[in-house]
């Protein structure tokens, strides 16, 4: 059976702040895809949040990019939006950049991560959802993952992920994208990956069989903007086990806290924390940035789930050492590297203080 997953997210208004999301704005999504779900447009559906951002999680047999599909996510946002509006949640709409839907998500705000794929005989898949970082935020977790043996101990031993993954990524700034085959190409790789500022892994396959392996959303809202609009807040689906890594080998890179962008104002470097769903709420200096994880079976496109993988005790030193690097970032204050170098930054007072202290630069002869 053919099945497309599509997950697509927005921030649609934050409780209290940006740190986190409205039940009344969930019940309203709810309601939203319940209708479509009768109606006969999703298969399954299941609506959660990641701090201040609203997930909606489809399957369906409309395939990827579907009008369909992408109209009823909108929609749903802007139902979601008009409810924000009511009880005056910040930032109401924030991630909706555009009035007018053409038919198409991509470009207008929402993250997007489709993937389209013939369900296996056991279909487990893990959602990962992010909130304060930018889509960047995957490039390390899916090396370790996809070609790390130290992380995934089957790309030695497994007979069938022993040829490797192929890596698709996105030069979000100069809109281009190249293929780089894991492990001969592993050097090249990490020459890019290794900047998740402007080098973003879009999705990896299965060497053997072409299998898609992972998607994530690489939308960068302050690149569609060309302002800042809030942090990019991106998501990622992996598909487990089989010719893919175990669920183990999948959350392991998330045992350590890397440094990720984002964290307040979208102009720091934080730790990105692992935690349950019901934790993603940051709150200390709007973060630390947060990651969950839902794990599904899926059934004939059924979402048998989720499960909360990060609420789990294996994940509490990574949540110690999380805390204990927010609390030595943050001691830098407006220092670099906490505070983002100025080319990275969201927004920035430069101009205007540069402006107003012109005549009093000097040259240093
Ligand atoms: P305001 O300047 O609107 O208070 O926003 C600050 C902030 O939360 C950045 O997202
Ligand atoms: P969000 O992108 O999650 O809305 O965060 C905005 C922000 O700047 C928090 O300080
Ligand atoms: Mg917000
Ligand atoms: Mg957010």
């Amino acid at each position: 059976m053919k099945l497309t997953l599509s997950h697509i997210k927005a921030d649609v208004g934050g409780y209290v702040g940006h740190s986190a999301s409205h039940p009344e704005v969930l019940a309203k999504a709810d309601e939203c895809l319940t209708k479509a779900k009768q109606a006969g447009l999703l298969i399954d559906y299941h609506v959660t949040k990641c701090g201040d951002d609203l997930q909606l999680i489809m399957t369906h047999q409309q395939g990827e990019e579907s009008p369909q599909i992408h109209k009823l996510a909108w929609d749903t946002f802007l139902e979601g939006t008009e409810i924000a509006k009511k009880l005056k949640l910040y930032g109401a709409g924030q991630d909706l950049l555009s009035d007018a839907f053409s038919g198409n998500v991509k470009g207008m705000g929402p993250g997007v991560a489709e993937m389209e794929f013939e369900e296996r005989k056991s279909e487990p898949v893990i959602i990962f959802m992010a909130d304060k970082t930018s889509a960047g935020a995957w490039n390390m977790p899916l090396y370790k993952m996809f070609a790390d043996p130290f992380n995934t101990i089957g790309l030695v031993i497994a007979p069938n992920m022993h040829a490797g993954f192929t890596f698709e990524v996105h030069d979000v700034k100069g809109h281009k994208r190249i293929t780089l085959h894991a492990p001969e190409e592993i050097y090249d790789l990490l020459v890019f990956i290794g900047a998740p500022s402007r080098y973003v892994v879009k999705a990896v396959y299965h060497r053997g069989t072409g299998e898609i392996a992972s998607v994530s959303s690489t939308q960068r809202l302050s690149l569609i903007a060309d302002r800042y609009v809030g942090k990019d807040d991106p998501v990622c689906i992996v598909r487990a086990q089989g010719n893919f890594p175990a669920v183990g080998e999948i959350l392991e890179p998330f045992t350590f806290p890397i440094l990720v962008q984002g964290w307040m104002r979208g102009s720091h470097h934080g730790p990105f924390m692992p935690v349950s769903i019901p934790d993603s709420t940051p709150t200390r200096f709007d973060g630390p940035p947060r990651v969950t994880a839902a794990g599904f079976q899926l059934a004939e496109g059924k979402l048998i789930g989720p499960r909360d993988m990060f609420a789990d005790k294996s994940f509490d030193l990574a949540r110690q050492q999380a805390n204990e690097i927010a609390n030595y970032m943050r001691r830098h204050g407006p220092f670099e590297p906490h505070r983002l170098p100025l080319e990275e930054m969201e927004y920035t007072t430069m101009p205007q203080v540069v402006s107003k202290l012109e005549g009093r630069f000097v040259d240093l002869g």
